[in-house]
């Protein structure tokens, strides 16, 4: 229902010729409402001098006409502040993971594998578990929000049981609290979780957030914050399993996720923190790999583009012209599913990618090849 929606409101924007986005300052999520400020910019030519226009339009060196360069621009307008506490929940993905009958490589399969699943709780880590738990993985989320991680990890389960009527071995899922930036908290996670499950096969990073301030504006707390999560939190994770898998003297698998912002910078919506962020996710599973690839433990990163997930559905709902302005610059002229990440996380945990290390795996529609 909402697609049908989206579509509707992308054609109708597309034919409005997308105008520039803004938002109020620093509302909490919930309230979050992108307002229109094209009306404040587009003042006719002839009520403005050449010099006026270019400084107030911003679309070009003097002389240049209004369209030149409008549709790669940021736009320091536009501000999103992350708020953990008041993000939507989202619910597995149903009917998709689909009866274990289909013929497939053996390498695919994670039975009796452990993986570990950052920011498991919702979004992009909910489904990348999923498809882990479909592979036949043990999985341990690990979350702030821990009640929210134990009813999915219930949920993961009950699905499992459903699609695989009469399974014997149900794979096991876990809840884990972690503040993934915080190294003691990481640690105490990471102990929780040998605990529960003996041991530690794939690790997936995918807690993470974004937010949008023009660079000038951003408050540095909040930078600070940001670099945190993705940064820090990523390579606290990835550093405390791979010293477990060459204590075990096994190999492994890490899967990082990054984000198509690590190798473009998205318009209209200002990023640069995050932008640099996902650079440094991107480089860093490149430079471990390297570092590890003696041990046998692998590393490799993926870059989503524009994925539907609750999150982006409520910043579309308040503002849908963004998905055209968005979708516009997608070769396959869409957003990606959740689910469009199942496969690519699999490969990489798995066998199947026995060779595959230091990799940008893009799962974005092109979006970053144009
Ligand atoms: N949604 C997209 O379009 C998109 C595109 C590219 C990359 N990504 C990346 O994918 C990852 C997941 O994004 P999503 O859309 O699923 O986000 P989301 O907000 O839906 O889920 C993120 C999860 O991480 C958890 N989390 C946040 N901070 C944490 C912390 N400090 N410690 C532990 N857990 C924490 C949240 O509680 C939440 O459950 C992020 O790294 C994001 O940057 C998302």
């Amino acid at each position: 229902m909402f697609k049908t929606n989206l579509l509707r409101q992308v054609t109708r924007a597309a034919i409005r010729q997308t105008p520039a986005f803004t938002a109020t300052a620093r509302q909490p999520a919930a309230v979050r409402a992108f307002t229109n400020s094209a009306l404040l910019r587009e003042k006719k030519d002839d009520d403005l001098d050449h010099t006026r226009h270019d400084e107030l339009t911003t679309t070009g060196p003097p002389g240049a006409s209004e369209h030149e360069g409008k549709f790669s621009r940021t736009d320091e307008t536009i501000q999103v502040e992350y708020n953990e506490n008041e993000e939507p929940a989202s619910r597995p993905v149903q009917g998709r993971g689909g009866f274990h009958f289909k013929r497939t490589l053996a390498s695919f399969s994670l039975e009796g594998r452990v993986g570990v699943v950052t920011g498991g709780a919702r979004g992009l880590g909910l489904v990348m578990s999923q498809a882990l738990v479909v592979s036949g993985a043990d999985v341990a989320i690990v979350d702030l929000n821990k009640e929210e991680a134990a009813k999915q990890a219930q949920e993961l389960m009950n699905h499992f049981r459903q699609e695989n009527p009469g399974a014997e071995n149900v794979p096991k899922v876990t809840a884990h609290y972690a503040d993934v930036a915080d190294p003691a908290s990481v640690q105490a996670a990471l102990d929780e979780i040998l605990a529960a499950h003996g041991k530690i096969d794939n690790l997936v990073t995918s807690a993470g957030f974004t937010e949008n301030f023009s660079a000038i504006d951003y408050p540095y707390d909040r930078i600070k914050k940001l670099w945190g999560v993705n940064v820090d939190g990523t390579y606290l994770f990835a550093t405390g399993v791979a010293r477990h898998l060459m204590e075990r003297n096994a190999p492994g698998s890490i899967v990082m996720i990054g984000s198509m912002s690590g190798a473009i910078v998205n318009v209209p919506q200002p990023q640069a923190p995050y932008n640099a962020a996902k650079a440094a996710v991107r480089h860093l599973a490149s430079s471990l790999a390297v570092e590890w690839a003696h041990a046998g433990v692998r590393v490799n990163c993926i870059s989503p583009g524009y994925m539907l997930t609750a999150l982006t559905k409520k910043i579309l709902d308040d503002k849908p012209e963004l998905a055209a302005k968005w979708t516009s610059l997608i070769p396959q002229g869409k957003m990606g599913r959740p689910e469009d990440l199942m496969g690519a996380v699999t490969f990489l945990c798995s066998d199947a990618s026995a060779y595959v290390t230091g990799a940008d795996l893009r799962v974005d529609g092109g979006y970053t090849v144009t």
